[in-house]
């Protein structure tokens, strides 16, 4: 059975709970990932996470992927908005991907309106906190499950 999400932070992440609590609440990410464990655990999933400030370290992670995890749910911080080289590594690992955000990028400042992943991964959930990795998860399920 196709069951091991890798839940993958990226720059920036680390820092939760020092971050803007109005963009990005209050939990640290081992709480957050306490939270995101759990809701995996809910769907039957096994969350694997890994976060780094390292952007070579990321490509390394997603080039590694396949052999770790069966989909991804990624949140790449600020590199979603301008980094093609994650885009290409996440198309080299070719496995479903769900993008999240936890703030509302949108209705952000502008240059947080594109997503180098656009039209790669099978959804972006943006806006919705800790909330929006359990949609994510769903989705990921959803796709697991065929
Ligand atoms: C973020 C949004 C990005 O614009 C920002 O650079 C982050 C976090 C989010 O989760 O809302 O670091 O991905």
């Amino acid at each position: 059975m196709q069951n091991r999400v890798g839940v993958v932070h990226g720059v920036n992440l680390g820092m939760l709970g020092r971050r803007d609590p109005e963009h990005y609440g209050d939990l640290t990410l081992d709480g957050l990932e306490r939270e995101v464990g759990g809701f995996a655990r809910d769907l039957g999933l096994e969350a694997r996470f890994f976060q780094t400030d390292d952007e070579a370290e990321m490509i390394g992670h997603l080039h590694r992927l396949p052999e770790l995890a069966d989909a991804v749910l990624i949140n790449a911080g600020a590199w979603t908005h301008y980094s093609w080289a994650l885009r290409d590594a996440l198309e080299i690992a070719a496995v479903p991907a769900v993008e999240v955000h936890l703030s509302d990028v949108m209705s952000r400042e502008e240059w947080r309106h594109r997503s180098v992943f656009e039209g790669l991964v099978l959804e972006a959930v943006s806006g919705r906190g800790v909330e929006g990795y359990r949609d994510g998860l769903e989705r990921l399920r959803q796709v697991l499950d065929g």
